[in-house]
């Protein structure tokens, strides 16, 4: 089309759009080359929030339920690391579940709670998932998260994405949690390379912010256009969604 029949606005976004990946990867080629992509799962490859599904049957509006679950689930991580009283993702899920369920006065029989728990296998991938591990296609590609090995295991096959991964690993290893380097310390020996050419991404902030602490190239898949967290080095790239990693690393 030539360039005067479009519309001054689209022209202006695409031109925007342009500056930012060109923006993305001037960071990147600033240092190694990047030879392997670590993804968070909960909230990066795989959306939380369609555990709100199962949810409907126990109330009309689930998702300050489900807000709620998840930032249990998170606290209840980080404070069994701080105490050194480790137990794995599932267990920790259901305790967040549990405390969920007494704050809005919801009592579930176990068959409930089971399947309540048996959504975090059957969690949604985001829209451009697929999309974007195609177009890494050939550079090792590897999850890193806090689930336990039983749940990624789950949500992989559920999703038919397990195949996509180089490796699949779970904090259980180091048996505690991001952002305790020992965890993020689990994919450079698991990819055999340096942490400066691994690029992990996530979805979240106190994740991004934890693994540049650590020592890796960060992407921050921000999608809800939150404000950064400012208690560590700041990642090097913030995207919107995963496919920007994808154009940050020219594929
Ligand atoms: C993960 C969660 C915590 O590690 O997002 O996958």
């Amino acid at each position: 089309m030539p360039r005067a029949h479009i519309p001054p606005l689209l022209r202006d976004a695409a031109s925007a759009r342009r500056r930012e990946i060109l923006a993305w990867q001037v960071a990147l080629a600033d240092g190694p080359a990047i030879e392997a992509v670590v993804f968070d799962a909960y909230g990066t490859l795989f959306d939380v929030a369609s555990v709100k599904v199962a949810c409907r049957e126990l109330l009309p509006d689930p998702a300050p339920f489900v807000a709620l679950w998840r930032a249990k689930q998170l606290e209840g991580s980080w404070q069994r690391a701080l105490m050194g009283r480790y137990a794995d993702f599932a267990r920790v899920t259901r305790e967040a579940l549990e405390q969920a369920l007494a704050q809005f006065a919801i009592s579930a029989d176990e068959t409930t709670i089971d399947a309540l728990l048996d959504a975090w296998g059957m969690l949604e991938p985001f829209p451009e998932v697929r999309g974007t591990l195609d177009r890494l296609r050939g550079l090792p590609l590897a999850i890193l998260s806090n689930g336990s090995p039983v749940m990624l295991a789950a949500v992989l096959d559920h999703n038919d994405l397990a195949a996509r991964f180089a490796a699949v690993l779970s904090a259980d290893a180091a048996r505690t949690y991001k952002p305790d380097p020992r965890v993020y310390a689990l994919a450079p020996a698991a990819l055999d390379l340096p942490a400066d050419r691994i690029l992990f991404v996530s979805a979240n902030a106190w994740d991004a912010v934890g693994a540049k602490a650590y020592g890796f190239r960060v992407a921050w898949c921000n999608r809800a256009a939150h404000v950064g967290e400012t208690y560590g080095p700041a990642p090097d790239l913030e995207l919107r969604a995963l496919d920007g990693v994808a154009d940050a690393l020219r594929r």
